[in-house]
């Protein structure tokens, strides 16, 4: 059972945000370059994540330790919406709804992130791209916010084709970097995660999504502080 102790002083001003299911730390990283001290909490250990790591059960920490924090990111996992699992009859349990009520149970401005098979889970999630955001995949996200307006930019239409998922990328292809895929080095660079083995990679944000999202944030927090 994590301790209240565990959770590091905070070093002002940079602001400190809960990573809830952090796994190896895609979206802690885009909102560490967006100005956040960040720790992560996931139910695995994480020995590759990059920033201060607590191993605990997520839904349980946010609503012990949740108001500690200036801003919450969760991304309960994404299995009970995959398509795949569902075609293999596998169960898995729904996060979403009980992630959000310890998110509103804190307080605390969120976000709650997840696939397009959950999107219909989440209210009024905002779209994500990576060709939004100039990365060589597409790998669309969800993110549904406590109140506060997340704007994305605009989707540029996908002019690149696809490879199938999880196969080699043939020239002038985007990869889909899920199940075991081939070339990890490639995905990478691809999605800005160079610490990251296939496991971390297969369930990333990309940090370029969450360093927006973060800068979003801060910049209307600024705005409303300052008015
Ligand atoms: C989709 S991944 C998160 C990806 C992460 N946001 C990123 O950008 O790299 C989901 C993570 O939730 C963790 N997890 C699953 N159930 C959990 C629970 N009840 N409490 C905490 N972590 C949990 C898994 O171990 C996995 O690492």
């Amino acid at each position: 059972m994590p301790h209240p102790t565990d959770i590091p002083p905070r070093s002002r001003p940079r602001p400190l945000l809960l990573d809830a299911f952090c796994c190896q730390g895609g979206a802690a990283a885009g909102y560490a370059a967006a100005g956040f001290d960040v720790v992560g909490v996931d139910i695995s250990p994480q020995p590759r994540y990059p920033y201060h790591f607590i191993q605990a059960e997520a839904v349980a920490f946010i609503r012990e330790h949740g108001a500690a924090f200036d801003f919450i990111h969760a991304s309960p996992p994404c299995q009970a919406y995959s398509d795949a699992q569902r075609l293999h009859g596998n169960a898995h349990p729904d996060l979403i709804a009980p992630t959000r009520a310890a998110l509103e149970s804190t307080g605390r401005p969120w976000v709650i992130e997840n696939v397009g098979g959950a999107a219909a889970e989440l209210h009024k999630p905002a779209l994500l791209c990576g060709a939004m955001y100039g990365l060589e995949t597409y790998r669309h996200r969800y993110f549904e916010t406590s109140g506060w307006t997340l704007t994305p930019p605009a989707h540029p239409a996908h002019l690149v084709p696809q490879a199938k998922m999880g196969r080699p990328i043939p020239p002038g292809h985007y990869g889909q970097f899920v199940g075991n895929f081939s070339g990890v080095a490639h995905a990478r660079r691809v999605l800005g995660v160079p610490w990251m083995n296939r496991d971390g990679i297969r369930e990333c944000i990309p940090p370029a999504y969450t360093r927006a999202i973060g800068a979003q944030y801060l910049t209307q927090t600024w705005a409303e502080a300052a008015a």
